[in-house]
């Protein structure tokens, strides 16, 4: 006989664990950086537009697949379309998650560092750009302390994940989010009212110019939709298998995709003026933020003090991150290949860990991997587009017409109607998933291919 799954104690335990999958480096450093390299306000524009209309389809279509089958993200696909090759989707996001954990790690990395510079009064003073640019080229441009924190961070990573103690995280994070939205609120006041340049950044941040639009800066939004909402590789249909029959998940999805998005709004509101008041360039890639919020931080008073707390509250959102990202593979290989926990968190640890080494050498350590022959990209940024972008939006592509025309929205629906019993987003969702997602990601892909540039 088989074990009855493991569940959520309560809806809200579940609202939180998958609010503390979405909300992470994915709003606050991930981005920022994506808005400052296509455009500003037109990336903005059309990211919340992708969130509304398709990340959400996307998360409920996710989260059911995971309740109705109680599997994994492999498992999933086998136990409604059994022996067919669907079963490589579920295969591609276990793999694509492993790839986020590796950078996403590194970074996560640099957040604990920041905890400790901002603590000893590294930013205290600060006088121009180049002073931001240095002290954080020099950081990142340091192996030890890149692949150091790196490990580190895998490590956290796999003893939670292994302890079962993820809950517990969750249950700290619902006192902790609120902080983190605090200080971050207070940031953007005190961006908002430093003068010089805040009008420049608030109108590169809101005020679209439609003609910039290209492929790229379509794909990279829909990205950046589906990586800050968790979607497109499993994430959510591993969370969604621990789900009671009993929840409502149409307002579950909704709680999450609203205040995901707005953490990220507000991180942009808080960096953009900044960003133009010290005259830093928007394109300023993967440590944008890391140059950007210290200078915020020290024209506060107290500064140190909330952005020390800044940068931990902001390691302890990677974390519930992180968690969900290993996750993935190691519910795979408890599922399907009967490994205990222990062991395969700690093999897929080892694994992202490894996986993680050249990007944490890809921001100055190694002149090889900080400037990769072909893209002309560090190896951090490559990884970040490949697997955040590419993946994800393939991962989305395929989930949606899996769910509206293989499994079936009829069967799909009745799995939501259990604990939704009125269900009014149902023929949205039908439409979305058959033909809006769909469309949209194949006609973005075909004029990426089209005009060739890829990164
Ligand atoms: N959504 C997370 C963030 O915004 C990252 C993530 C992506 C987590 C994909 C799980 C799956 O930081």
């Amino acid at each position: 006989m088989e074990q009855k799954r493991e569940e959520w104690r309560s809806k809200m335990g579940f609202i939180l664990a998958a609010a503390g999958s979405a909300i992470g480096l994915g709003n606050i450093w991930r981005f920022p950086y994506m808005a400052g390299q296509n455009g500003g306000a037109v990336f903005v524009f059309i990211y919340v537009i992708f969130v509304v209309l398709i990340g959400f389809a996307l998360m409920l279509a996710e989260l059911t697949m995971g309740r109705h089958t109680q599997k994994n993200a492999y498992g999933a696909f086998v136990k409604i379309k059994p022996g067919s090759n669907w079963r490589w989707v579920g295969a591609l996001g276990i793999f694509t998650g492993l790839a986020i954990l590796s950078f996403y790690s590194v970074v996560a990395g640099w957040t604990v560092g920041y905890i400790f510079k901002t603590l000893r009064g590294d930013f205290t003073g600060i006088t121009g750009p180049d002073q931001l640019k240095n002290i954080f080229g020099s950081f990142v441009a340091n192996p030890a302390a890149a692949i150091g924190l790196h490990a580190l961070f895998i490590v956290f990573t796999v003893s939670v994940v292994i302890g079962g103690i993820a809950k517990g995280i969750e249950r700290l994070s619902r006192i902790l989010m609120p902080m983190l939205f605090a200080i971050l609120v207070l940031l953007v006041i005190r961006a908002l009212t430093l003068g010089a340049g805040v009008k420049e950044g608030l109108e590169f941040y809101l005020k679209p110019d439609f003609s910039a639009v290209t492929a790229e800066t379509v794909l990279t939004a829909l990205g950046q939709a589906l990586f800050s909402l968790s979607l497109g590789m499993g994430a959510m249909i591993t969370y969604g298998s621990y789900i009671s029959k009993s929840d409502n998940l149409v307002t579950s999805a909704g709680y999450v995709a609203f205040f995901d998005t707005m953490i990220a709004l507000l991180a942009g509101l808080a960096i953009f003026p900044a960003l133009f008041h010290i005259n830093l360039n928007p394109e300023g890639g993967a440590g944008l933020v890391f140059m950007v919020l210290p200078l915020i931080f020290d024209k506060i008073p107290g500064g140190i003090f909330f952005g020390t707390g800044f940068f931990l509250l902001l390691s302890i959102a990677a974390l519930t991150s992180t968690i969900s990202l290993l996750e993935v593979p190691v519910s795979y290989l408890i599922d399907e290949k009967k490994w205990s926990r222990k062991i395969a968190a700690i093999g897929t640890g080892v694994i992202a860990f490894l996986m993680g080494l050249p990007s944490a050498v890809s921001q100055g350590a190694s002149g090889f991997f900080s400037n990769m022959p072909m893209v002309k990209l560090p190896f951090l940024d490559f990884m970040n587009i490949l697997f955040g972008n590419y993946s994800l939006t393939i991962g989305a592509f395929f989930i949606s017409i899996f769910v509206g025309w293989i499994w079936g929205i009829n069967n799909a629906a009745k799995e939501v109607e259990q604990g939704n019993p009125t269900f009014g987003y149902r023929n949205m969702w039908a439409f979305t998933l058959r033909f809006l997602a769909p469309i949209c990601i194949f006609i973005t892909l075909i004029y990426i291919a089209i005009t060739g540039k890829f990164f």
